[in-house]
C-alpha cells in the first residue's frame, strides 16, 4: 500500500491534496470540513493588511460558463490582516493539517509585507504563500500611483524583492504564487528563488472575459452589479476550472525545468487524474479550487482515494516516485523527429463515417464515401489524426512509418 506523504518545501503532508486560496478557506467550519474530507493540507484566504474599502469587501458571485468552466464576477472578498490571523489561530488550535497562509502586503512596501506575514507566521501559520497577482487596481500615494498585485508580479525585480523581504523576516518557508502575466514565466521563478523562496506555485489564473448579454445591448450577463450612477457593469474576469486543465500546466513545466524550485500545481485540476499528471510534470503538490466550488468536499475526498489507487496499481510506493517522471520527455519543439503518419481504417461498416467525411472535410482531402464506404487516399493522408479521433475506438488505426 503507497504512502501518500510528501515533503514540500521543508513542510510535511500527509498527501500531496491541498486546496487552493479562495473563498473555500475563508472560514474555520469550511477548514474544519475540508480536513474531514481528506485534504493533505489547506491554503487560507488572501489576508492582507491592504484591502481597500470598495472593491475586495464584496463576496464573490459566480457565472457559470459550462463546461466545467466558471469565472466570479468581480473578485472575492478578502480578509482584513486581524480576520486572517483569528482564522489561522483557529485552524491550528482545531486541525491537525499544515496550514498555509495566503497574504500579501501593501503595494510594493516591503515592511507592509513583512508586517503582515510576521503576523500570520507568530499565529500559527506552517508556511506563507505569497499570491504575486492579486486583483488589479491603482492606488495613489501622493499622488503618484504605486503598484499593487499584478503589476507587482511582473516585475521580476518586485518579485525578489518582496520574496527576499519575508524570507529574511520570517523563519516557516515562504513560497510564491506566480503570475501568468508574462512572457517567461521562469523570470518570475528565478527572482522568487534569488529572493530565497523555498517553493513555488504556478501559477495564479489568466486573464479572460465572462461574455456580454448580446440579446441585451451587450450590457454584463450577471445582474448586480453596476457603477455609483446605476449603469450596469463587469469587470474582466478570467475562467476557471476545466478551461485551466490544459493551460496550467505550461508554467508548472517552464518552472519545474527552468527554476528546480519544489512547486505545488494550481489551476483546472479537477480530478485526481489531473493531480497525478501534474505531479508527474514536476509539481509535488497539487491545489484543488474549481472542482471542489463545482462538485462539493466530495471532489476531494475522491481525489485523494484515486490518486492512493493508482500509486498501487501501478507499483509506485509514494508521490516522490512520479513527481517530474514526464519532465524528461517534455522538450522543445526544435529538437521533435516527426516520423510520417498514415491512417487506416480498420471498420468500414461502423455507420457514422459520413459525419467524420464531413467534420474533417476542411482540412483533408484522404478520407471520403465511395458507394457507401469510407475510404482513405493513402497519398493524399497527411496523417493529421483527426478521423482518428472522431472515429469510435478500433475504426481507424495511425500506422508510424519509420
Ligand atoms: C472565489 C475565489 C477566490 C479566490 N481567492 C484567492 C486568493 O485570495 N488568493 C489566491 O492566491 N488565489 C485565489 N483564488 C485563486 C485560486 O487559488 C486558484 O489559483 C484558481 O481558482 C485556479 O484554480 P482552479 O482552476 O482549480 O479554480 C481564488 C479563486 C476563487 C474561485
Ligand atoms: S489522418 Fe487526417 S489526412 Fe489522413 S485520412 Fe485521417 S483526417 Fe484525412
Amino acid at each position: 500500500m503507497a504512502n501518500l506523504g510528501v515533503e514540500f518545501a521543508g513542510v510535511e503532508f500527509k498527501n500531496p491534496v491541498l486546496i487552493a486560496s479562495s473563498s473555500l478557506t475563508n472560514h474555520p467550519t469550511k477548514l474544519r470540513r475540508l480536513e474531514e474530507a481528506g485534504a493533505g493540507g489547506i491554503v487560507t484566504k488572501l489576508a492582507s493588511n491592504a484591502v481597500p474599502p470598495r472593491v475586495d469587501r464584496q463576496p464573490y458571485r459566480s457565472v457559470m460558463l459550462g463546461n466545467g468552466a466558471w469565472t466570479v464576477a468581480g473578485g472575492d472578498r478578502r480578509l482584513t490582516l486581524e480576520e486572517g490571523v483569528d482564522l489561522i489561530k483557529t485552524a491550528k488550535k482545531e486541525l491537525h493539517i499544515p496550514i498555509i497562509a495566503n497574504v500579501n502586503g501593501k503595494s510594493y512596501f516591503a515592511d507592509s509585507w513583512v508586517e503582515a506575514g510576521l503576523a500570520l507566521e507568530k499565529a500559527g501559520a506552517d508556511m506563507l504563500e505569497i499570491p504575486l497577482s492579486a486583483h488589479i487596481y491603482h492606488e495613489e500615494e501622493d499622488g503618484i500611483p504605486v503598484f499593487t498585485g499584478d503589476s507587482i508580479g511582473q516585475y521580476p525585480e518586485l518579485v525578489g524583492a518582496m520574496t527576499r523581504a519575508l524570507k529574511d523576516a520570517v523563519k516557516i518557508p515562504v513560497i510564491a504564487k506566480v503570475s501568468p502575466y508574462v512572457i517567461d514565466v521562469s523570470l518570475l521563478g528565478l527572482a522568487a528563488k534569488q529572493g530565497g523562496a523555498d517553493g513555488l506555485t504556478a501559477a495564479a489564473r489568466a486573464g479572460g472575459f465572462a461574455g456580454v448579454d448580446i440579446r441585451n445591448g451587450g450590457k454584463p450577463i450577471f445582474p448586480g452589479i453596476e457603477l455609483e450612477d446605476g449603469t450596469p457593469a463587469q469587470s474582466l474576469s478570467g475562467p476557471m476550472g476545466a478551461p485551466s486543465t490544459h493551460v496550467s500546466p505550461y508554467y508548472t513545466i517552464v518552472l519545474a525545468k527552468n527554476v528546480g524550485l519544489p512547486l505545488s500545481s494550481v489551476g483546472g485540476i479537477m480530478d485526481w487524474e489531473i493531480a497525478v499528471q501534474r505531479l508527474m510534470v514536476g509539481a509535488t503538490t497539487a491545489q484543488l479550487c474549481s472542482t471542489v466550488y463545482l462538485n462539493g468536499l466530495k471532489a476531494v475526498t475522491d481525489c485523494v482515494a484515486g490518486m492512493n489507487r493508482f500509486l498501487d496499481e501501478y507499483g509506485y510506493r509514494s508521490p516522490a516516485d512520479i513527481i517530474g517522471l514526464g519532465l524528461p520527455y517534455i522538450v522543445d519543439r526544435e529538437q521533435l523527429v516527426f516520423h510520417p503518419l498514415k491512417a487506416v481504417i480498420t471498420d468500414t461498416s461502423w455507420n457514422g463515417w459520413d459525419e467524420v467525411v464531413e467534420r474533417v472535410q476542411g482540412d483533408c482531402l484522404a478520407l471520403t464515401m465511395q458507394g457507401g464506404v469510407p475510404v482513405i487516399d493513402q497519398d493524399a493522408c497527411t496523417g493529421c489524426s483527426l478521423c482518428y479521433w472522431y472515429a469510435p475506438e478500433g475504426a481507424v488505426r495511425i500506422d508510424v512509418q519509420k
